[in-house]
């Protein structure tokens, strides 16, 4: 018997145990097991029913991605698909249980499809998350799941793509039995009980009427629309789930193995899976393996209960972890308290959770207003203004109260980890943990490494990331770090545009329509111009004695802080959205004519080009300083922090795909200094891919 896939009995039951680690992934050869030992069972006078169940800790995950990915580039050839598995499958003369723990998502649910029954833990998560990827099912799941859980619910977990849990799954008519106590001897006895052999793909009494569906269709478009704006694999989707109700079960699989083999190979695709790697690969430090200590975070004390200070410490509660939360007046500590309070209690209004839990999160964060308990903690995150010297107070506070061997983590956003470790007797237990706001929401973690802190710290920083469920990235410290360094040249482009002809509401049109979250002039406006104006008061930004924008510093000095005072580069009403204000564009003319610029009509394309450029230039001289480890994480820092569209891949693989030299060419013609190290792989014909490291396979 193959190594994918382990034969045993249980007296009349056989029990195939699918074995690929990590994950059991479909990859080759696999589904190729399945099938001999279906037959093997089959044969199997003694054998009446058949239970199939993961190895390790997980069902199936899914479709090998690193094979999808081949395969989007050329590599492979498409695939098959595993029509012959599935059928056989469903067509398997004795009953037989599919028993799942861990995940079935993607290829994995439509094999557990494709069984007879299904059973679960109930922290299983079943799921069709192959949109994530840029791709949809694409192993006849988009014909089984509306079979077995109507139309409405496979629209919903095929286009938002969120798995669901057990208890869900049964009231949605996906699984047959939630398990408890074990699975396999669950599995075993739910077999030997079990009737006839049910075909789902013979179902028909949850595919509704053309009537009825017609609205759901209209809606499941809607749904693609909001939360996967102008991705194409979810409007594919719509289009297989309704071939789902209208044709045939073989004809709809053939139409479904079409679309799924047009989405594998789209740049959507590609991007996406380049960005599902690059993620898992940024948690990767050289230097770092399993010998490496990790410095257990049982406890945490945080300085500062202001945006992200209260941010951070939800994280933390969420997580599990205890947190002592020091501020410096009972004011600021209650305002602090009050908003995490509101902000646990708006996710109970939305049903995410009980006011159990809220009360439960609540009770991990202690807030005080001295240094008690600093003592017993196993890391410190300093959230304080963003002031050198205040920094410098803190953290020679925190040397003298932390004990031994806590680590000392600061959420700075632009300033030197290295000036701030020098206050201490400990650098190498010095580090930077820069959180994005919301912190309770966004994926992001930048980790700064100083130039003594340890490996183990770093090690300690990944770690902790991950229960915190972030994806964490570890950069350099350099100003603005990866990010903020990348986002001040952009952010200025933005600017110099409106001074050269262009409006506000223009470049944010073009940066939306590209498919940023939001346009820097609104973002801007969100942060705020009063905290931008603090960022420049420490470091200097641009070109020093080049060109600097004019127009944000008399913002400030107007107080139009952006949404926070109602006016900004916009004006605000109640609902928070940007108005266009004259007054702002009689500014900018102002500032052009000062600056004797001819204001002249400017393209989209343009103001795409030197926003987007400004961003991989601005990586391209990060990487080859050695700040970022690979152009993948640059891409990781974009796509979760700062709302580059992941169907782009990332600022640096978007300019792959547009090509090195044009990108090069370009640049030069904005009269930009290019970076050298666009210029070489330019010259080379490379793309950032091939030239750097990356977390994507085709290096
Ligand atoms: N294929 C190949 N490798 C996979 C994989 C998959 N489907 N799923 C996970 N892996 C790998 C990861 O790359 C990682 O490798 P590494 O250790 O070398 O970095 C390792 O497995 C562990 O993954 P995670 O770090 O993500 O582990 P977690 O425990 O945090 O999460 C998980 C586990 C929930 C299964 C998560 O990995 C996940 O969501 N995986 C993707 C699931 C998915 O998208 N499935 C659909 C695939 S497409 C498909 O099936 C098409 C079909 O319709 C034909
Ligand atoms: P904030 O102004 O909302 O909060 C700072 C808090 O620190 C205030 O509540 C203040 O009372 C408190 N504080 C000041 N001195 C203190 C002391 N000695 N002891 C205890 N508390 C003290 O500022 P915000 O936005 O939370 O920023 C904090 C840090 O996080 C800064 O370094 C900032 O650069 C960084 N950051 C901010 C982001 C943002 O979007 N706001 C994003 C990422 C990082």
């Amino acid at each position: 018997m193959s190594t994918f896939i382990h034969y045993s009995r249980q007296d009349d039951v056989a029990v195939l145990t699918i074995d690929n680690p990590p994950v059991n992934a479909m990859s080759p050869g696999v589904p190729e097991a399945l099938e001999a030992a279906l037959d093997q069972a089959a044969d199997d006078p003694v054998v009446r029913a058949i239970v199939v169940i993961g190895a390790g800790r997980t069902f199936i995950a899914g479709a090998d991605i690193g094979v999808l990915e081949d395969m989007a580039w050329g590599r492979r050839p498409p695939m098959e698909g595993w029509h012959g598995l599935l059928a056989k499958l469903e067509a398997s003369p004795k009953p037989l249980v599919m028993a799942i723990h861990g995940s079935a998502l993607g290829g994995g649910l439509e094999v557990a499809m494709a069984g007879h029954y299904r059973v679960a833990v109930a922290t299983a998560q079943l799921g069709q998350p192959e949109v994530e990827l840029g791709i949809m099912p694409g192993a006849e799941g988009t014909q089984r799941l509306p079979r077995l859980v109507g139309v409405e619910k496979a629209l919903e977990m095929c286009i938002a793509g969120k798995p669901v849990k057990a208890a869900e799954a049964l009231s949605a008519g996906l699984i047959d039995a939630v398990m408890e106590g074990d699975l396999l001897a669950g599995a075993v006895a739910f077999a030997r009980n079990a009737g006839a052999c049910r075909k789902t793909s013979e179902r028909a009494d949850r595919l509704g009427n053309p009537e009825a569906n017609a609205p759901l269709f209209a809606a499941g478009l809607q749904l693609a629309a909001k939360v996967r704006r102008n991705q194409e694999a979810p409007l594919r989707v719509v289009q297989a789930i309704e071939a789902a109700t209208t044709l045939p079960f073989e004809e709809g699989c053939r139409l479904e193995r079409e679309l799924f083999r047009a989405c594998l190979v789209s740049d959507q695709a590609k991007a996406l899976m380049h960005v599902f790697f690059a993620e898992r690969m940024a948690s990767k430090v050289p230097g770092v393996d399993k010998n490496t200590t990790v410095y257990p975070v049982a406890r945490a004390g945080i300085v500062g209960a202001g945006t992200m200070g209260g941010g951070i410490a939800m994280c933390f509660a969420n997580a599990g972890i205890p947190v002592l939360l020091k501020e410096t007046t009972a004011a600021a500590l209650d305002a602090g308290m009050a908003r995490i309070r509101q902000n646990y209690e708006n996710s109970r209004k939305r049903g995410r959770f009980t006011a159990e839990e809220v009360e439960r999160r609540l009770a991990l964060i202690h807030p005080q207003l001295d240094w008690s308990g600093f003592d017993a903690v196993d890391l410190t995150l300093e959230a304080v203004f963003e002031s050198m010297s205040l920094k410098k107070q803190i953290f020679a506070e925190l040397d003298r109260v932390a004990r031994p061997g806590c680590v000392l983590a600061t959420n700075t956003s632009t300033l030197s980890i290295d000036e701030i470790a020098a206050v201490t007797a400990r650098p190498e237990f010095v580090i930077g943990m820069h959180f994005f706001s919301p912190a309770n929401v966004m994926r992001l973690l930048e980790v700064v490494r100083g130039s003594a802190t340890s490996l183990a710290v770093i090690a300690t920083a990944m770690a902790l990331a991950k229960q915190l469920r972030k994806v964490a990235v570890l950069v350099g410290n350099c100003p603005g770090f990866v990010g903020n360094r990348m986002f001040f040249p952009y952010m200025y482009e933005g600017q110099f545009l409106a001074e050269d002809g262009a409006t506000p509401q223009q470049v944010d049109r073009v940066l939306t329509n590209f498919g940023m979250a939001m346009g820097i002039f609104a973002v801007d406006d969100l942060a705020g111009i009063d905290v931008g104006w603090r960022v420049r008061q420490e470091l200097t930004l641009g070109d020093p004695g080049g060109r600097q924008p004019r127009v944000a510093d008399r913002l400030y000095a107007m107080g139009r802080y952006g949404q926070k005072t109602g006016k900004g580069w916009y004006l605000y009403g109640e609902d928070r959205k940007p108005v266009a204000d004259p007054e702002v564009v009689a500014l900018i003319e102002a500032a052009s004519a000062e600056a004797g610029i001819a204001r002249r009509s400017i393209g989209d394309q343009e103001i795409l080009e030197r926003s987007v450029y400004a961003l991989v230039n601005e990586g391209a001289r990060i990487l080859e300083e050695g700040f970022a480890q690979r152009a993948s994480d640059i891409d990781v820092v974009y796509v979760n922090g700062y709302g580059f569209p992941s169907w782009r891949g990332g600022p640096m693989f978007y300019a792959d795909t547009v090509g090195l030299d044009k990108v090069l060419a370009a640049v030069e013609g904005f009269g930009w200094k290019p970076a050298p190290l666009l210029q070489r792989l330019a010259a080379e014909g490379k793309t950032f891919r091939e030239g750097c490291a990356t977390g994507s396979r085709d290096r």
